[in-house]
């Protein structure tokens, strides 16, 4: 459920290259943070990214429903929940609050990016979540998307057993297994939310188990690792920057407790026992990553804090002089060669060293997507062990589960329910070449051992594997 959103360092890639053309028309302007946000001194505000929305839907690809609620409505504040596709009353499933980035000036719960990495995010970790969405600098000055963020945690809360309003949680989500997460200035929100989640104790017997800061937005006065370097000084700069603009009255400034979690006292109080932090290796936010894991270790936290950091940048040769497959070749050859390095053999020092991988992204843009996706099939082929990977990813997506393996949700002729599929006809399809295989026969076989009134069949495409069609939009022909 950590995917990695490469979109902040696309920003800070744009306006490094922004801050050679931009000179002139200055006089007119307050401050220019692009692309997040230009004031000018007669009050106009412009952003150019995040702008877009898009409605709540029916999500095809995914299965997942989307829905927007009011959760402060004399505020009129908005939060986007999402609900993935067999979700089922009667096993619950976790619930993950989630806080959007953006710098705290950009974007919204609402829009293009985030609606899609929700309906992403819900579909692959089974979780039932709740978007928020929080009002922007400068409009609306820090703290008050700290002020925000909270109102909409107490809300989701207020539904523990079977209270408050709104009928997904109150059906669906399991308040022992609630998890916070975000991106950027999200997951520096997420942090605080935790915090005061140690600190107040909304009670009613609600567990908050994990949280995940996805490349957490924060700074302070001196420089670490090597932001000072000529390579991050413009990007630190910038971010510096956003901080200062987005909360003009804070007295400490880039040493505030809220972005400098090594100066927050409270910062022991985080209020649960898991937590990961996903760094990228180009980001200048990385070094403050791996910064709140030292201090929130040497807090007197109860807990354990991980960091993710996906280090590795393939250089692949380009077409025209290299037939297409190439690229993906020496990609496929990357990938080996970085699970080389698997249990501490390999020769690469930071991968030996701070790679965990069995926690392994895979990321790109545009073509770079098209070969992670081919990279992501080839590992579904086989050419890893296909099968442990399949059990780690259940058993990593669903922890806290006591029968792992064995848990309803993921073996059929555990569930008690299964008898209650609610259609006549299913069609199962599997390929031959695929571990998962043997399960989808089985799910026909124990679907036909339940009292379930209906037909089901299974189509078997010989000499493929695991959702080959997906990519390929083959023809089916078993
Ligand atoms: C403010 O100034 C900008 C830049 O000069 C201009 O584009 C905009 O129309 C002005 N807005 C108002 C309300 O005067
Ligand atoms: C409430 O918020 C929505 C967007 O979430 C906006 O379209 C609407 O105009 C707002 N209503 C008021 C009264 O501010
Ligand atoms: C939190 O929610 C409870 C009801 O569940 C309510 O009594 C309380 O006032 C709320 N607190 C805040 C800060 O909104
Ligand atoms: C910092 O930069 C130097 C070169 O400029 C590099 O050798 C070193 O590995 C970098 N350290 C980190 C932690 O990125």
């Amino acid at each position: 459920m950590f995917s990695c959103k490469i979109s902040t360092l696309i920003l800070f890639t744009i306006f490094i290259s922004h801050l050679h053309v931009q000179t002139s028309a200055t006089q007119s302007i307050l401050y220019d943070i692009y692309p997040f946000i230009r004031v000018y001194k007669n009050g106009t505000i412009q952003r150019f990214i995040g702008q877009d929305t898009v409605p709540p839907s029916f999500d095809p690809t995914t299965g997942v429903q989307s829905k927007d609620v009011k959760f402060a409505p004399n505020l009129n504040l908005t939060a986007r929940i999402y609900l993935p596709r067999y979700a089922n009353p009667a096993h619950k499933i976790p619930l993950l609050v989630y806080y959007h980035g953006g710098g705290f000036f950009t974007e919204s719960a609402f829009s293009s990016t985030y609606h899609n990495h929700l309906n992403l995010l819900v579909a692959k970790a089974n979780v039932i979540a709740v978007s928020i969405n929080y009002r922007l600098a400068p409009e609306n000055p820090l703290p008050i998307a700290y002020e925000d963020s909270w109102l909409a945690l107490n809300w989701t809360f207020s539904h523990f057993k079977g209270s408050g309003n709104e009928k997904w949680l109150k059906k669906y989500a399991d308040f022992g297994h609630v998890y916070l997460g975000g991106d950027s200035a999200g997951a520096n929100i997420a942090n605080q939310m935790a915090i005061r989640v140690g600190l107040e104790k909304p009670g009613y017997g609600i567990k908050v188990v994990g949280m995940f800061l996805n490349c957490p937005y924060f700074l302070g006065k001196r420089a670490i690792g090597n932001e000072s370097n000529s390579a991050y000084v413009n990007v630190e700069t910038q971010m510096k920057r956003l901080w200062l603009y987005a909360y003009p009255n804070s007295k400490s400034g880039l040493d505030d407790p809220l972005v400098n979690p090594g100066m927050d006292p409270d910062l022991k109080m985080v209020g649960c026992n898991r937590v990961l932090v996903f760094v990228v290796g180009n980001d200048v936010l990385r070094f403050r990553g791996w910064y709140y894991k030292d201090v929130l270790e040497r807090s007197l936290w109860n807990g354990v804090v991980k960091v993710v950091e996906i280090a590795v940048s393939v250089n692949y040769q380009l077409a025209p002089e290299n037939p297409f497959p190439i690229v993906y070749e020496d990609s496929w050859l990357a990938l080996k060669w970085t699970f080389s390095h698997f249990k501490g053999s390999g020769n690469v020092k930071w991968l030996k060293k701070y790679a965990d991988l069995e926690h392994v992204y895979l990321g790109g843009d545009s073509a770079g997507a098209n070969i992670a996706n081919q990279m992501a099939i080839r590992v579904g082929y086989g050419n890893m062990d296909h099968e442990n990977l399949m059990k780690k990813l259940w058993l990593y997506a669903y922890q806290d589960r006591k029968p792992g393996l064995d848990d309803p949700l993921v073996n059929s002729g555990m569930d008690p329910d299964l008898k209650m599929v609610g259609c006549k006809r299913l069609l199962v399809f599997v390929a031959g070449n695929n571990a998962l295989r043997f399960r989808g026969w089985y799910y026909k076989d124990v679907l036909e051992g339940s009292l379930w009134n209906g037909v089901v069949n299974v189509l078997e495409v010989k000499g493929k594997d695991h959702v080959f069609n997906l990519n390929t939009l083959q023809t089916l022909r078993p």
